[in-house]
Order: C-alpha cells, then sequence, then structure tokens
C-alpha cells in the first residue's frame, strides 16, 4: 500500500482493488501481514506435542473463522441483487424537487430480492411475496425503496408484523416451518382477515416468480412528494419489468434447484441480457385522498388496498438496469442495508403506521445485523455530490472517523447548512383528515379488491389450481377451527369459493359468517368499541 504523506499511517487499500483482488496479486500473510511459509503451518511441541499459544498463524485463522457467520436478515434472509444505472427519462420534477426525477439525470443503482420467510438457506422459488429492494445513490443522498413484488401486503396494523412473521418462522417446541406444519399460519391469517387480499394472491398463479426478472416491485405505501414551491401529493411507487411476468406452477418449482432465482439473474447478467425495469408512479391530492374515502371507502394509509388505476394512472419517470453483478456476495450483498428511513429531499414519508413502524425497524436491524457504522461500508456509502459531515464519531469499525474536525457544532470551526427546499411543517403540518379515520377496522371494502381477483381475473383453470393450492396447504392446518375460520373469510369473498373450499377440505364455514366473528388488534379507529379479550 502506498504510504500517506501527512502520516506515518499507510492507506488501505480502495475498495475498487479490493473488490478486483486477484490471487497472482497477492502473498499470503497473516492479518497483520506477516508473510507465512505455508497456509497450512502450525507449531507445535515436537514433532507430535500439543500445539502452542504462540501460534498467531492458527489463531488468527480459527478465530476468524469462528465469527464469519453475521445474524441474517429477521425477515428476508434468502436473496440476491446486483448492480446497476436509473435513468430519469420522463421529468417529474413538477411534483417532486429530488434531482433523480429531472429527465436526462442518472445514477447508480444496487437492488436485492428475496423470499420473505424463509432462512438464507432456504429455496428461492418458495410460495412467497418477493422483497424487491432499490438503493439509488443520489447526487443528494441515498433513496432506499424497499417493496415488494406485490401491490398490498397482509396487515396495516404494525404491531401485527412480529406475529405475523412468526407464524412463518419454526415451530418453538417441534422446530419445524411451514411446510411441515401450516397451523399457525391459518391461525393468523383467519384472525385477521384485512389480509385475505394478498392471502389470494400468494395462492394464486402469482404466488411463485419465475425468478427476479420476471417480476415488478410496489413500493405498497403511500408516500409524500414534494415540489420545489413546497407543494405536496401523495405517490405509490410501481417499478414494472421489462422483461414482463412469468410464474412457475406448485410442481414446476418443486422440481428446480433452491437457488435457481439467484442462477437465473446472475447468468442473464454475465451473458449481457440486462434486466429492466421502468419506474412509475400514481399520484394523488390530498382532496382526492378523501374523496377516495367518502365514494370508495379505501384509505389512503391502508396498504391492503390498492388505488384504483383508472383513477389515478400511471406516470412514467425512468428506466432502470441491472448491468454488473457483485464480485463479492458478502461484501455487496449481505451488508447492503436498506432502510425506508433513507429518503431524500423530495420524498417524505406519510402517516401510513406501517411505513412509520419501519422507519424505525430497519435502521435498528442494520445495528444490530452489522453494526452501529453500518452507513460507512463501501456498499451502504451515499456519493451525494456535497462533502458530508456530522456529529457521528466512533464506535465498532469507525473506518471514517471526520479527522481531527470538531464533534460538537463548534462556533470557532463551524459547520456549514444547506438551506431545506422546503419546510417540513407545510408537508407534515396536516397529518389528519377525512381520509384517515378507521384504519383497521374490517369492512365490507375490504372484500372487494380479492373477490374480483377470483371472480373476474382468475378464470376457470386457475381458481381450480387456486382450490387446490389452498386445500393442499391446509392439509398441514391441524386446527379444524382455525380452516373453519379462513373458509369463512373465503366465503366473505365468494360464496362459491366457498363452497368449492368447502368440498375440497371437508370443513365447514362458520354460521353467521365474517360479520359473526371477532377480531382481535383491530383497535385504530374503533372508538368505545370493546376489543374482545380473545378472538
Ligand atoms: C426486511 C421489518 C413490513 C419489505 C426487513 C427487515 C426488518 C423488517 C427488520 C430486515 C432488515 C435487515 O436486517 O436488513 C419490517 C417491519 C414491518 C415490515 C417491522 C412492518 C411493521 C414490510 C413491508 C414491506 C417490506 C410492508 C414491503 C412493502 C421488506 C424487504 C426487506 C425487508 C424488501 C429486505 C430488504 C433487503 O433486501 O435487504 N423488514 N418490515 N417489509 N422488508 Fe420489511
Amino acid at each position: 500500500s502506498p504510504a500517506n504523506p501527512a502520516t506515518s499511517v499507510p492507506l488501505s487499500k480502495s475498495y475498487e482493488e479490493d473488490r478486483n483482488a486477484k490471487s497472482t496479486d497477492v502473498e499470503y500473510t497473516t492479518s497483520n501481514g506477516a508473510t507465512q511459509r505455508h497456509p497450512y503451518t502450525v507449531q507445535r511441541a515436537g514433532l507430535d506435542g500439543p500445539l502452542l499459544l504462540q501460534d498467531f498463524h492458527l489463531i488468527d485463522l480459527l478465530s476468524h473463522f469462528d465469527r464469519e457467520r453475521i445474524p441474517e436478515r429477521v425477515v428476508h434472509a434468502k436473496g440476491g441483487g446486483a448492480h446497476g444505472v436509473f435513468e430519469c427519462t420522463d421529468d417529474f420534477q413538477d411534483l417532486s424537487c429530488a434531482d433523480m426525477f429531472k429527465k436526462g439525470v442518472s445514477c447508480p443503482i444496487s437492488m436485492r430480492f428475496s423470499t420473505v420467510g424463509g432462512e438464507s438457506g432456504s429455496p428461492d422459488l418458495h410460495r412467497d411475496p418477493r422483497g424487491f429492494s432499490i438503493k439509488f445513490r443520489t447526487s443528494e443522498g441515498n433513496w432506499d425503496f424497499v417493496a415488494n413484488n406485490t401491490p398490498v401486503f397482509f396487515l396495516r396494523d404494525p404491531a401485527k408484523f412480529p406475529h405475523f412473521i412468526h407464524t412463518q418462522k419454526r415451530d418453538p417446541a417441534t422446530h419445524l416451518t411451514g411446510d411441515d406444519d401450516s397451523t399457525a399460519f391459518w391461525d393468523y391469517l383467519s384472525q385477521n382477515p384485512e389480509s385475505v387480499h394478498q392471502v389470494m394472491i400468494l395462492m394464486s398463479d402469482r404466488g411463485i416468480p419465475a425468478g427476479w426478472r420476471f417480476m415488478h416491485g410496489y413500493y405498497g405505501h403511500t408516500l409524500k412528494i414534494v415540489n420545489k414551491n413546497g407543494e405536496w401529493q401523495f405517490c405509490q411507487f410501481h417499478v414494472i419489468s421489462e422483461q414482463g411476468t412469468k410464474n412457475f406452477t406448485q410442481d414446476e418449482a418443486a422440481k428446480l434447484s433452491p437457488d435457481y432465482a439467484q442462477k437465473d439473474m446472475f447468468e442473464a447478467i454475465e451473458r449481457g441480457e440486462f434486466p429492466q425495469w421502468k419506474l412509475k408512479a400514481q399520484t394523488m391530492t390530498l382532496k382526492q385522498a378523501e374523496e377516495l374515502w367518502r365514494e370508495k371507502k379505501i384509505n389512503v394509509f391502508d396498504l391492503t388496498h390498492i388505488w384504483p388505476h383508472a383513477d389515478f394512472p400511471l406516470r412514467e419517470i425512468g428506466k432502470l438496469t441491472l448491468n454488473e453483478n457483485a464480485k463479492n456476495y458478502f461484501a455487496e450483498i449481505e451488508q447492503i442495508a436498506f432502510n425506508p428511513a433513507h429518503m431524500i429531499p423530495g420524498v417524505e414519508p406519510s402517516a401510513d403506521p406501517v411505513l412509520q413502524s419501519r422507519l424505525f425497524s430497519y435502521p435498528d436491524a442494520h445495528r444490530h445485523r452489522i453494526g452501529p457504522n453500518y452507513q460507512q461500508l463501501p456498499v451502504n456509502q451515499h456519493i451525494a455530490g456535497y462533502a458530508s459531515g456530522n456529529f457521528q464519531r466512533d464506535g465498532q469499525m469507525a473506518f471514517y472517523n471526520q479527522g481531527s474536525r470538531p464533534n460538537y457544532l463548534s462556533s470557532i470551526d463551524p459547520i456549514k447548512f444547506r438551506d431545506p427546499a422546503y419546510s417540513l411543517n407545510d408537508v407534515h403540518g396536516r397529518f389528519v383528515g377525512e381520509a384517515v379515520s378507521f384504519l383497521s377496522e374490517i369492512r365490507p371494502e375490504d372484500f372487494n379488491a380479492p373477490r374480483a381477483l377470483w371472480q373476474k381475473v382468475f378464470g376457470e383453470e386457475q381458481q381450480q389450481r387456486f382450490i387446490e393450492t389452498v386445500s393442499g396447504h391446509m392439509a398441514n392446518c391441524k386446527d379444524e377451527k382455525i380452516i373453519q375460520r379462513q373458509l369463512t373469510i373465503f366465503k366473505e369473498v365468494d360464496q362459491s369459493l366457498g363452497e368449492r373450499l368447502e368440498k375440497a377440505t371437508g370443513v365447514k364455514a362458520l354460521e353467521g359468517g365474517v360479520a359473526a366473528m371477532q377480531f382481535n388488534g383491530s383497535h385504530n379507529g374503533m372508538g368505545n368499541k370493546k376489543i374482545p379479550a380473545n378472538g
């Protein structure tokens, strides 16, 4: 390494040097750089005696090996990704002042795709939503788009998330997953019918995407976008695959490699077949959001519902291309840290409570999974065009500790400030409007979209596969009461759907339908209604 002319401390390797490391360029050393005769050497007392404590070479090797694993992501542990570029093709700056939305502007991106429930070694063709994350490294900081391949989600009460996810983790006693025992999964869903739209998508022909190239990404949450005059609107971002969508049936997926999606994308990029997506947006004014609630009972902060496309058409913004594989999976994909709270001027969170909770949860997870200085890792660093500084110091692995610059807001050596693009007070001053009441209550409108899926989208053959997938999955559910509850929910979606499932499972739905059931956890907006102690 070259010596640093200013000090006696040598400069470390650059990120690119490390990324492109080749065996022919290096010589074998211990981690402190001392050369060794051979990687297999150990020091022992005599020829056959015990090993020596002074053998740093062996201790260095073993102790580092012992620490190779970092915690895997608590959700979305199995995944893969690649690097590329975003180009803005259609100006969006009338609605958002973000520089990346200026026609002609481009920026580097990294994307990561994943399943949700499985462990890091689990099959990537599991029937599960797919995570769909993008890190846009813009001139104004990193914007992380942390989304899924489905436009809706299972829940709208954030406190339910750990409960729901736990139903897909290993059972505390049997240590089995849902593949062997689906009781907990259906137990949760049958008590929380706002999930049924997402469940219908999951169990349908769209439940197993044929690789990551062939699926769309949906932000799902409502965001706020703000222009240079401080005027804001609500926004839903969509990322639409230029490859189109393709899915596997359960049988096809079962025959393929557990790393099919990883292999498919890696090899496509190596062949020069770069996957592409279009970034698009639906936008909505506050007034339109209030009308949407009044007229269609769709709450703009409810991510179990979509915005009707006829009323809110998609507007094209730009193109994403993945053109480079990671050279080192751990450094560039495992250590990448996506965070919905990484936003840039012109993109703001809405008051959606699930989004609000995610703003906390992700950086909290990163501090645990990677460490407090995770933002200093090359793959997570921003490339904003301004020199950036702050008052964060020290902690484990502080590679960039901002030299001798004051570690407090000094009057002697003051840091520069930049005027904000707009006033946050104007953007967030009014959180609550007519559109945001009664977020969590189970309402008849919750069943409209799933009903349309069943009646208008599926067609006879897909309906039949849906019945087989759901009843097959329920064969591993050990409690008939749970199946009864879930069939009642499906019957509310559509009478014939419920009846066909009754026949397939041999279980009868409950008398009185969903109206006779009580649901826990739907507290927000229920006024003085008594909360049932036990659903
Ligand atoms: C990953 C929490 C809802 C998409 C994660 C991680 C946590 C988390 C802790 C692991 C982060 C890491 O270790 O790097 C939550 C909580 C939620 C929630 C608490 C609700 C209260 C959602 C929703 C979506 C989503 C609604 C999609 C619309 C993702 C994706 C990843 C992820 C794509 C993987 C990111 C990556 O590729 O590294 N989530 N999540 N999550 N979540 Fe969520």
